[in-house]
Formats: C-alpha cells, sequence, structure tokens
C-alpha cells in the first residue's frame, strides 16, 4: 500500500510526495512499515529533544488523562499546569515569570503580537501596535505570525492578507546584506534597526521581534557578539518591547536553555515551543514580565485573547515530565558538548565544492550549498539542490530539515542538521557517514 496524494481523504502536506508509515521510534531512529530504519536528523523540524519513545512521558500522558483529560483554562486549572509553571518558571531567564501556555509556536507569536499590543494600550500608547521583523526569519504560517516571518517565498501568496510590519537585514556574516566584515563592520545590520524605527515612526511600534539564532528560513545563523545588545538597547531607547523568538533555539537547544542566554540580554517576551513538549504533545508558551501582566489585571482585568486548548492539562503534564527528563539526563549540558562534535565533524564536509558554510550552536546546525565556493554564488533553484540532498539522505536512511530562497528571495540552498539532544557521539559518526555517502552522489 502506498501513501501520498490523492489516495485516501488526507490533505497531505506535500502533494506529490510518497509517504513511509511509520510504525515506531526508539531514540533518534524512525521505523517505517518494511522495517527501514531512518536516523532523525532534524528532529523533525528541530522538535524531537529527548528522542522518540521514551517511556516516562507516554506515563505522565497516562496519568494525567486518568485524572482529567482537559479542562478550559477560563474555569479550572489542574495540578499539572501549576507543576509545570513552578518548574519552568525556575530556568527561565531573570525577568520573565509569567507563562501562558498554548498549542502551537505560531499561535504563541500571535499572543506576543497582542500582549504587546494591549500592553502599549493599558500604557496609554494607543498609536503603537506594529511590531518589527526580520527578513530570512521565521515565526509562523498563521496570518500574524506570518506578517513577521521574513521568508518571502512563504509570504508572496498572501501579502494582500498581510499586516503592515517594517522589516530589517538579518546578521547573516557569511553574505552581509552589506557586503561588509565583522568587526570592522560595527553591527550596521543591528543599526539598521533605528533606521527602520526611525523611518516607520516610533510612535507606531509596539515591539522588535526576533529569534536569537536564525532557524528555519536561513539555517542556524548565530549573530556575532554585541549584536543582540544592540538590538536591546535600541529598543529601550524608544520604549520599545523585545520578542525572543526561542521556539526552535530554545528548551536547550542551542547548549543553554534558552538561546538569548549566550549573550545575556533579557527580552521583555519570550515564544517557545517545539522542544517543550519534544513532540510528544501541540505545546507553546507565551511568557512576560510580572509587571506587563500586573498592567493588564489592574486595566481590563485581563488579556483580551484565548484558544480552546490553552493550559492544557495533558499538553502541561508532558511538559513537565520533558523538562524533569532534560534535568536528570543533563541533556543542556550534553547538548554542548555534542554540539562542538557534531559543528566540528560537519565542517569536513567543506572538501565538497558545493558546501559553501556550515555554521550553527549547540545542535542547531546548518549547511549551506553554493554552486561556487569562492563568489558563494547559489545554485539556480530550478536545479532544486536542496531537495536533491534532501530526498537522497532520506534514501540513504537519514532526514534533515531543508530551506531554501534565502539568498533573493528565490535562489539559496540549505539543510538543517538538529537531531534529539540525546544523541551519541557514535551516532552523530552514524549521521556524518550517511552525508559524505549522500554528497559523494550529489558530486
Ligand atoms: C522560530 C520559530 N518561531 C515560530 C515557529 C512557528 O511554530 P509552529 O510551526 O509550531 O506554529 C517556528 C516553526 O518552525 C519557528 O522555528
Amino acid at each position: 500500500m502506498e501513501y501520498g496524494y490523492p489516495k485516501g481523504h488526507i490533505f497531505y502536506r506535500k502533494l506529490g510526495r510518497i509517504y513511509p508509515l511509520i510504525t515506531h521510534g526508539e531514540g533518534i531512529y524512525l521505523y517505517d512499515e518494511k522495517g527501514k530504519r531512518y536516523i532523525d536528523g532534524s528532529g523533525g523540524a528541530l522538535v524531537v529533544n529527548i528522542g522518540h519513545g521514551q517511556k516516562e512521558i507516554l506515563q505522565s500522558m497516562a496519568d494525567q488523562m486518568g485524572k482529567v483529560g482537559y479542562v478550559h483554562g477560563t474555569q479550572f486549572t489542574t495540578q499539572s499546569i501549576e507543576e509545570y509553571a513552578e518548574a519552568l518558571g525556575k530556568i527561565l531567564p531573570e525577568g520573565l515569570e509569567k507563562i501562558y501556555f498554548l498549542s502551537g509556536g505560531s499561535e504563541a507569536v500571535e499572543a506576543a503580537i497582542k500582549l504587546a499590543r494591549q500592553y502599549c494600550l493599558e500604557s496609554g500608547q494607543s498609536q503603537r501596535w506594529r511590531v518589527v521583523a526580520r527578513w530570512h526569519s521565521y515565526h509562523g504560517n498563521t496570518l500574524g505570525a506570518l506578517s513577521l516571518t521574513g521568508r518571502v517565498g512563504a509570504r508572496r501568496p498572501y501579502l494582500p492578507l498581510l499586516m503592515d510590519f517594517p522589516h530589517f537585514p538579518p546578521p547573516y556574516c557569511y553574505r552581509c546584506p552589506f557586503g561588509l566584515t565583522y568587526p570592522e563592520c560595527e553591527l550596521e545590520c543591528g543599526r539598521a534597526l533605528e533606521n527602520v524605527i526611525q523611518l516607520e515612526g516610533p510612535e507606531t511600534i509596539s515591539a522588535v521581534i526576533l529569534e536569537p539564532i536564525i532557524g528555519a528560513t536561513i539555517g542556524a545563523v548565530v549573530p556575532p557578539d554585541g549584536y543582540l545588545s544592540l538590538i536591546k538597547k535600541t529598543c529601550e531607547r524608544y520604549g520599545i518591547l523585545l520578542i525572543d523568538d526561542e521556539v526552535m533555539a530554545g528548551m536547550g537547544r542551542s547548549g543553554k536553555w534558552f538561546a538569548v542566554e549566550h549573550w545575556e540580554v533579557q527580552p521583555d517576551i519570550m515564544v517557545l515551543g517545539k522542544g517543550m513538549s519534544g513532540g510528544y504533545f501541540p505545546l507553546s508558551a507565551m511568557i512576560t514580565k510580572a509587571d506587563i501582566v500586573d498592567l493588564l489585571k489592574e486595566r481590563t482585568g485581563g488579556f483580551v485573547h484565548g484558544h480552546t486548548f490553552s493550559h492544557h492539562p495533558v499538553a502541561c503534564a508532558v511538559g513537565l515530565a520533558v523538562l524533569q527528563l532534560i534535568h536528570e539526563k543533563k541533556l543542556v549540558e550534553q547538548c554542548v558538548r555534542r554540539g562542538e562534535y557534531l559543528l566540528k565533524r560537519l565542517k569536513e564536509l567543506k572538501a565538497f565544492p558545493f558546501v559553501g558554510d556550515v555554521r550553527g550552536k549547540g545542535l542547531m546546525t546548518a549547511i549551506e550549498f553554493v554552486k561556487d565556493q569562492k563568489t558563494k554564488e547559489p545554485f539556480p533553484r530550478t536545479g532544486r539542490f536542496t531537495e536533491k540532498v534532501v530526498d537522497l539522505a532520506f534514501e540513504n536512511g537519514l532526514v534533515l530539515y531543508p530551506g531554501t530562497g534565502f539568498v533573493d528571495g528565490v535562489n539559496g540552498d540549505m539543510v538543517m542538521v538538529g537531531p534529539p539532544l540525546i544523541i551519541e557521539e557514535g551516532q552523530i559518526d552514524e549521521i556524518m557517514e550517511i552525508l559524505k555517502k549522500t554528497f559523494s552522489q550529489m558530486s
């Protein structure tokens, strides 16, 4: 039996693909019904941080479902919600303490946009509503989040539906948008934020949103030192909130609980998703400072926002079990060592003429492909280089996460490697073997 469109009733995510049917997963591996084994080299979309098949998570879910499967967030709370918030609260960056639980990353971003707006209203700044974001960012696919997302190809069909949110260039040193080199550049890309704020009118801007390490659109781009603190200072100068989108980089993936901690910057709002539940249940969060929530309580009496599945008891039970497992196995500390090893080994791939850049932090890494290593000329998109690499690696038993179109809105090829944080060094060697085999086949 084959699975894929137009067979059956599923409106699949990819309409031209035959899908293997996965029967089970264990650790970093997935197994399909034909017995083929895949290394989940990207943990889905950098979601699966504690690996597949962890029995503790199943138990926590079953236990909570056995007690109560659902209560509405406006009517009740449960022990799982209270305990998870308590445990998560202990690891949050200083100043962030009030957690609003949701189901997905885009939902958390939408909540952040609204919280920033409501905070501006409550504090007597009613003209402020626009959120500034960066090109080549990814903040989600719902219309508010997509209005922030700087992935040109994803925005194009929906442009008439998007909100008027300004964008500025990312700190993409491999292809500096200003043609400069760090540190002589004096962080021109960071200073560009001030230009945008001034041009657009600071009195209209509620917040700036950014991924501390840029993920899905451009592939594990780490900002140069000093960049994030420059952004924070600029926000402060204009009374603008800073939203830290940690949906991909958070929960230990970068080698710290939250990527922003590498540069000791304090955001006003943070959004989390993906690794919170390790993929076992839809779960995300929008987290902010007490004084922001205090103001809402004092003025309107609450946050004018909500979803049926927010503050979900089972999601929170899963989140708590995942968090406990990360603590027990010391996965954040382990991620630093494994990340260094992975990056060192990935750099060997520069021997292939089409590998332009290898980058990342912790277990959030990417390989950018180019037609010419010296000039960094990208492959023409019509050649579908990334898709060919991803398909070949898949055939060879390795799952990678693709990204395209980030150089100029059309061209640009990369894959992300972001395995579960439980990965062992020997398993990184297995990934390398398949990558080398795949790249040789591409040569
Ligand atoms: C940084 C970032 N923000 C937001 C999102 C949106 O999350 P979701 O796909 O769960 O809606 C993603 C998803 O990849 C992401 O990487």
